[in-house]
Formats: structure tokens, sequence, C-alpha cells
């Protein structure tokens, strides 16, 4: 009976502490106004938007003993810039957030930025990766994503490697992708390599007029342009359309190089519609190295989400949005953010909240852990750059070709190899056309001549007719003159020579008109003119 009595009392009372450690946290919690704008209806701000739930969940599981919660105020951006900023407006005045994750869009983050300059509240946006938003110019915005910028140069890298001496890019008018323009200009500039054109897609355009824009430009190219190679810099809605339109116009065939920018790979990855990727065999793309425990993190997030997730895939942005929520819910602790100070907030005590949006600010920018995404260091405003990789699209797969990063440039292994200075920094690509052949080589049309063969002569192979043979003193010339050039020139000789009969295809008249027709380059008749023209055409001196 006192037995009895005993445990009774003991569990009443072990019951009553449980309730009393239950109730004593639950009271002392500060609740954290923070805003959220993104643009719900697309796929990123749907995806980010459950990302961001799922680290609210896990952060507060982890630090139950945390005095402050964050308590999000989510607005839909709806991909309208105005909404977007009285989004913000409205929830700086009204619901006093203390800090804005988001804008999604770079265009959005422009005015946002300021209007949370003028209110002192931190803007945090993981996807505003425009190069011309820098946080070191725009007091109070943080950057919880790598920039466009280095992707520029490993963009120029790859574009070295392959020797291509002029590009063409495609982007679409908007913010995100003409911020990125000068930086592209410059790496390219700094290469020596010539940007004869660019086109500019309207970011509203259909499928039909991005068509036509392709189409025009496929007409320029017969005429007075001569580059076949593209630098892609776009979202991924327009993106997709690009591409099946470029498959349309028949550019997604041999000759022709495509390069995407991390706008379009860092969510190409699970793309599921087969069409758009069917349309895409070939490209080459560059993008942040997708972090370690990706693979482990989506399932989780897909179990957290359940049937969402199929509709929205995962891509980095959705890691870099939970990794905000982290850096975030312990930047608010830090600082020990409370409501109080900012629901007595009045017209005269301003003072109280500069002093509170600056400590918040401060404590974020010396925010540092190991993310999901990798390691999260924010002291310059922004995530540091990581190292980049290059894929090449193949089927449905992204093969990687190689790595580039700040100090070495591209390198065809992760480890540091001994051969980085060797002629091939990059694995072998299928280009599009499903072919290993380079695209856009200089191509030199070689006439076929009888007498003076000691300097130039085409034969056939008498076993197997379609090999052709070029040989003689010009040949020899030119292929020095490529050994010594302080860059790769990829070439090809194609002799001036009518297949069916074995002789010529015609007068030097007619092997100089196939220049206009764009069907060669450079041509030979005489080694003397050879060296003319490399003197003339290259500041080498011999
Ligand atoms: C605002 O500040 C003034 C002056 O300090 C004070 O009289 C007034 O009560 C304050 N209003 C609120 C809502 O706290
Ligand atoms: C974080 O970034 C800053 C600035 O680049 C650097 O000085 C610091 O060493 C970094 N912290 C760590 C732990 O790498
Ligand atoms: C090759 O020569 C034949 C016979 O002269 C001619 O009919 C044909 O058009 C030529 N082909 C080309 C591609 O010039």
């Amino acid at each position: 009976m006192e037995n009895l009595q005993k445990s009774f009392q003991s569990s009443f009372s072990a019951i009553f502490l449980i309730l009393l450690c239950l109730w004593r946290p639950l009271k002392a919690k500060e609740l954290i106004p923070i805003g959220v704008i993104l643009d719900l209806n697309s796929q990123i701000g749907s995806m980010a938007n459950s990302c961001i739930s799922m680290a609210l969940h896990d952060f507060y599981q982890k630090n139950s003993d945390y005095k402050t919660r964050l308590d999000l105020r989510t607005r839909n951006s709806n991909d309208d810039i105005i909404k977007a900023a009285s989004a913000a407006f409205d929830l700086i005045k009204n619901e006093k957030v203390h800090a804005i994750i988001g804008p999604q869009r770079s265009g959005e983050a422009r005015f946002i930025i300021e209007i949370g300059r003028k209110a002192k509240v931190p803007i945090i946006s993981f996807s505003a990766t425009s190069p011309s938003l820098s946080p070191t110019l725009n007091y109070f915005f943080i950057r919880t994503a790598q920039d466009d910028c280095s992707q520029v140069k490993a963009i120029a890298s790859v574009i070295e490697a392959y020797g291509w001496r002029e590009v063409i890019p495609i982007y679409e008018d908007t913010e995100y992708s003409n911020g990125l323009m000068p930086y592209l200009n410059e790496a390219l500039e700094e290469i020596d390599t010539r940007v004869p054109h660019r086109v500019v897609i309207d970011p509203h355009s259909s499928e039909t007029e991005s068509f036509y824009e392709l189409n025009k430009l496929k007409n320029e190219l017969g005429k007075t342009l001569r580059t076949r190679t593209f630098v892609v810099h776009m979202t991924r809605e327009q993106g997709s359309k690009l591409f099946s339109s470029a498959d349309k116009a028949q550019m997604m065939s041999e000759g022709y190089a495509w390069i995407v920018t991390e706008g379009l790979s860092a969510v190409l990855r699970p793309v599921k519609n087969p069409i758009v990727l069917d349309s895409m065999q070939g490209v080459l793309g560059v993008r942040p190295m997708v972090p370690q425990g990706f693979e482990k993190f989506k399932r989780r997030w897909k179990a957290f989400t359940g049937q969402e997730s199929t509709k929205s895939p995962l891509t980095l942005f959705g890691l870099w949005a939970y990794d905000t929520v982290w850096a975030l819910a312990m930047a608010v602790e830090k600082a020990g953010i409370t409501n109080s100070a900012f629901q007595n907030q009045n017209a005269t005590n301003t003072i109280s909240w500069y002093d509170s949006g600056s400590r918040l600010l401060n404590q974020i920018l010396s925010t540092e852990f190991q993310g999901i995404s990798g390691y999260f260091n924010l002291s310059e405003g922004q995530l540091v750059p990581s190292k980049l990789e290059i894929f090449n699209l193949v089927g449905h797969r992204e093969r990687i070709i190689g790595y580039w990063n700040k100090d070495r440039g591209l390198s065809r292994d992760l480890v540091a190899d001994k051969k980085s200075f060797s002629e091939r920094k990059l694995k072998q690509p299928i280009w599009p056309g499903d072919t290993t052949e380079q695209p856009t080589k200089l191509r030199i049309g070689v006439p076929v001549k009888t007498g003076f063969n000691e300097f130039m002569k085409v034969e056939r192979q008498s076993s197997n007719n379609d090999i052709v043979k070029t040989s003689g003193f010009a040949i020899d010339v030119f292929l020095e003159v490529v050994k010594v050039l302080p860059f790769p020139l990829p070439y090809e000789f194609i002799p001036f020579i009518n297949e069916s009969t074995g002789e010529p295809a015609g007068k030097s008249d007619d092997l100089v008109m196939q220049i206009t027709k764009d069907k060669a380059r450079l041509y030979f008749f005489f080694s003397i003119f050879i060296l003319l023209v490399f003197s003339l055409s290259t500041s080498f001196t011999f």
C-alpha cells in the first residue's frame, strides 16, 4: 500500500515536472516576424518554400532550447516587380518583420534592397545571383548564394581551351541576364575572344518568337557571322523554350557548340521533361559543384514534402534557402532580437529599430557554419565561390568533363593532377549532332593542282577513295606555325575536289568564292601567301 502510494506520488511529480518543462520554454519563446517573398507559382519558388519550412522544422527540433522562434510571413510576388516591392513595404510597415528572405529574382531585388536599406531591415536573397547586385555596395543586402561572376571566368576558360575566337551570347532581357553581360564581355576580352553579335530575347516571348529569333540568327550565320559557338544565359522557363526552338531550327546539329550558365544548368539535373533534354544534347554547362550530401538531403526533403516534391525538383537554390533559414535563426538568437523593442517603435524612437536592424545584420554577417550546401560563410556579404563543375549533356545524363577553380583554372580531375597544364584540360565531350568532332574549327580550303606538288599535294588513298591526304611545303609550314601559336587552333583541311570525279572542283576564283559562302576561312596557294596571312592575322612574330 505504502509502495503504491510512493510510486503514485513519484509518477505524479514526474508528470508535473514534465508539464513544467514543456510549459516553461513554450512561454519563454519569443516569436520574431520574418518576411518571405517568393514567386510561389514558379518551380524554384515553390521548391524553395518547402525547403524553408523544412529548415524551420529541423532547426528548432535540434535547438529546442532557443529563446527565439522565426515566425515566417510568406508573400507571393507572382513574378511581378511591383507586387514584390509592395509586399516588402507591407511586411516592414504592417507586419514589422525584422528581416526579409527573398526576393527570388534579381529584378525584384533592386527595389527591395532599397526599401530594406531605408528601413534598416536586412534583405537576404538566396537566388538573386546577378553580379550587378553587390552586397558591398548595398548595405543591408546579403546574398546567401554565389554570384554569377566566377562562372563567367570558368566559361571563358572553356572557350579558351577549345580555341574559339568568337562567341555569340544569347540572353533574355532581364536584370538577371543583363547584369552578367559586362562581366562576360570583360572575361572574353581577357582571352581575346570577340563577340561579333548578340541575341537578346524578350523574357515573355513565346516559343514561336524565340524560334523566329534563332532563324534570323541562323540566316546571319551564313552571311556575316562565322562563329557557331553560343553562350546561353537564361532562366529555366525561357531556356527550355530556346533549346526546343534551336532544335527545330537545326542548330543542335554538328558544327554548333552551346554553353549554358548556371541559370539553366543548376536546374538541369532534375529536368524530367525528356523533350527538353532531347533538344539539349551535346550542350556544355557550368555550375557550382553539387555538395556531397545532396542525394541524402533530397531523400529527406522528398519525405518531408510528400506529393509536392514531384512538381518542383530540388536544386541548389533549395539548399541555399534551407541554410539561409538556419543562418538567420542563429543570428536572431545571438543578436538577442526581441519583439517588444519593435512593437513600441514609433516615430520618435526609430533609434531602437535601427539598432535592432544593424545588430541583426552584423550577426548574420558573422555567421559561419557547415551547412547542407557546403561551408556557409557570409563574412563577405555573400557566399564565397566554391569549385565549379563543367558538364556535357549526353542522353539523359550529365557527364562531368572537368572542374574549375579560381587558383587552378580548368582541370580534368577534382584532385590536383600533374598534367593540369597539358593540352587537354577537359575530358572529351559529345557535341551536338552526336559527334566527337570539335565544332567551329578553322576550315582551310586546299586547292587541288597539277604541278608544283612540292608546295601542295592532294592525293587520294587508292585503297579507300574517301581518305584524302594533303602534304607539301605549304602544309608543313602551316603545321609548324600552329605548333608555336600561343593558343590552340583547331583546324581541318578541306580539299577543293570534286568527290565523284576526283578532279579539281573549280578554279582558284571558285575557291575564293567559298569564303563568302562560309565554306572555308583560309586557303592555300603558296607558302608565301600563308606566311603573309599568318603574320597579318595574328600578332605572333616569327
Ligand atoms: C511614442 O512615443 C511617444 C514619446 O516618447 C509616447 O508618448 C507615445 O506613447 C509612444 N507611442 C507608442 C504607441 O508607444
Ligand atoms: C570566411 O570568409 C572570410 C572572407 O573570405 C575568410 O577570411 C575566412 O577565413 C572564412 N572563414 C573560414 C572558416 O574559412
Ligand atoms: C563533279 O563533276 C561532275 C562531272 O563534271 C559534275 O556533274 C558535278 O556537278 C561535279 N560535282 C560537284 C560537287 O561539283
